[in-house]
């Protein structure tokens, strides 16, 4: 018999944890779900958003659900409470790539979750279920045992589950609401398994049963490093044979088509591009790279750290043909940057490809205009300049300009690069005509998305550039 759990508790009210809680909620009506957070400016606009726009996050069909908010779905700052009340607290705290110390640039900073677990800890009088929801290296709740065993008060006891989080920006609600799979680690004995039971039991409120699938802690952990890295490798395998495509006539398109029709490739995950962005691809990588390091087992990290620098290389590949298409000079020449975020719909910079390429055209000290439907304007000012750093901001500003629409970026350009596949971009959505008109010519487009029809361009006038094509 497991227990049935009936106020839940979230720490981390980020784009996992809010959408995530948010979702459980909906779909929960017995449940009191909590959101906790340590910015209190974050969960001031989690309460008082009115509309999608004052959300602190953009993510399609998330206001939607959030209208269990006040009846069931609670958001607050006070940490210690939303603890001391819950039977099951989800952790999704950030796990970021550590900056200093041993393993900087590779190991996750587990600082975040540390003190979390630690306030768990201290704060809790009453049995605790503690699930990992954020993405950690392998053998992580170990640790938050250690922590809780070390430091809980007398006679109070935890469970520690892995429950990692496979949602994707852009579809997160989509993706919460019908999963491929919920995947829950727990310890191979009794007690392990009634919290596990206990945890599935709230997904099978929506979940069909048997996708909710059940594995060791290590396992799970593991597998959610795995997948990532799995559908990184994807995304760098084809965009390394863009660079062939390129270089030989064929088209990557055709060929990502021609060998995805095959059942056991399968078609997701072989667009080209710009290079994979988002906050998590590139980190988690580096976290599986340092744990295979770790392990002594040089070989495996190095293999998947090729996934890493493949990526790098595309950026860098891609920035190489803007230059060589513009007669081998960017100085004075105007560029259109269309989209900022690592993909569409979303308004999350973290990652994107589009700030190393907007870095890399103003160290050729060329105007760049951005345009990005979702992208707050203060965001790509933080992601353009050096943290503390104020003259790098001045620097910045000498050569950046945030547009207000697409028409107002490419005003006098000599050339269009599309960074983020927003539908918005689409030559069926644009009227590139009108753009056409206004730009320097001869006109550029690079199409890193392989979103436009390059023929219907051509015959207006552009000169068309596509990632993994030939001109
Ligand atoms: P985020 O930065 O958007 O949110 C994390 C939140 O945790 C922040 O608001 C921060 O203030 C808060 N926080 C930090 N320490 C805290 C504490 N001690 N108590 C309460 N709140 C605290 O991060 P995210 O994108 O939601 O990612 C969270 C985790 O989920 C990461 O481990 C990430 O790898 C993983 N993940 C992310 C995605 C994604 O698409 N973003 C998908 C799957 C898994
Ligand atoms: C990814 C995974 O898809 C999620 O399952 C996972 O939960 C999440 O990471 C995480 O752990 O954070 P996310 O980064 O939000 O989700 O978005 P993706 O759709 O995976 O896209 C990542 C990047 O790859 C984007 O820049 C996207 O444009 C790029 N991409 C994706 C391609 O270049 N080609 C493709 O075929 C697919």
């Amino acid at each position: 018999a497991h227990k049935k759990i009936t106020k839940v508790c979230c720490l981390g009210a980020g784009y996992v944890g809010s959408p995530t809680s948010a979702v459980i909620a909906h779909k929960s009506g017995d449940l009191q779900v909590t959101i906790a957070d340590i910015s209190t400016e974050r969960i001031s606009r989690w309460i008082n958003a009115t509309n999608e726009k004052e959300l602190p996050i953009y993510e399609p069909g998330l206001f939607d659900v959030l209208e269990c908010r006040g009846r069931n779905l609670h958001f607050t700052a006070d940490i210690d409470k939303a603890i001391e009340e819950a039977d099951l607290i989800f952790v999704s705290v950030n796990t970021p790539t550590k900056k200093k110390g041993m393993g900087a640039g590779f190991a996750a900073d587990l600082g975040y979750v540390e003190s979390a677990t630690r306030r768990i800890a201290k704060v809790a009088t009453s049995d605790k279920i503690v699930v990992e929801k954020s993405t950690v290296p392998c053998r992580t709740a170990q640790s938050m045992r250690k922590i809780l065993e070390a430091n809980g008060k007398p006679g109070v006891h935890f469970d520690i589950l892995s429950n990692p989080e496979f949602l994707a920006e852009g579809t997160a609600i989509k993706d919460l609401l019908s999963p491929d799979r919920v995947l829950i680690g727990s310890l191979d004995n009794d007690r392990g398994k009634s919290a596990a039971a206990s945890l599935a039991e709230i997904y099978a409120n929506w979940v069909p049963r048997e996708r909710i699938i059940t594995t060791n802690v290590w396992s799970s952990e593991l597998s959610k490093l795995v997948a990532n890295a799995l559908l990184a490798q994807r995304i760098s395998s084809i965009n390394a044979v863009s660079a062939i495509c390129e270089a030989t006539g064929a088209d990557v398109d055709e060929v990502a088509y021609a060998c995805g029709l095959d059942t056991r490739i399968g078609p997701k995950f072989l667009k080209a591009s710009v290079g994979f962005g988002g906050s998590c691809f590139q980190k988690d990588i580096l976290n599986l790279v340092y744990l295979s390091e770790s392990l002594h087992l040089p070989e495996v990290a190095a293999y998947w750290k090729q996934v890493v620098d493949m990526n790098e290389y595309q950026k860098s590949r891609f920035t190489k043909r803007v230059i060589q298409s513009l007669f081998n000079t960017l100085t004075g020449k105007k560029i259109a940057l269309f989209g900022f975020a690592f993909k569409k719909d979303t308004g999350d910079t973290r990652e994107s490809a589009a700030i190393a390429l907007a870095k890399n055209f103003v160290q050729e000290q060329c105007q760049v205009s951005i345009y990005d439907p979702k992208v707050e304007e203060q965001q790509i000012w933080l992601d353009l300049s050096e943290p503390g750093v104020d003259s790098s901001l001045t620097e910045a500003k000498k050569y950046v300009t945030i547009a207000k629409d697409a028409f107002e970026a490419a005003k006098d350009a000599d050339a269009i690069v599309i960074a983020t596949e927003w539908d918005a971009f689409k030559d069926t959505e644009l009227d590139y005509e009108k753009i056409y008109e206004q730009m320097n010519k001869p006109a550029f487009i690079f199409d890193g998305r392989l979103i436009l029809d390059s023929k219907k361009l051509e015959k207006m006038g552009f000169k068309v550039e596509v990632i993994g094509k030939t001109r």
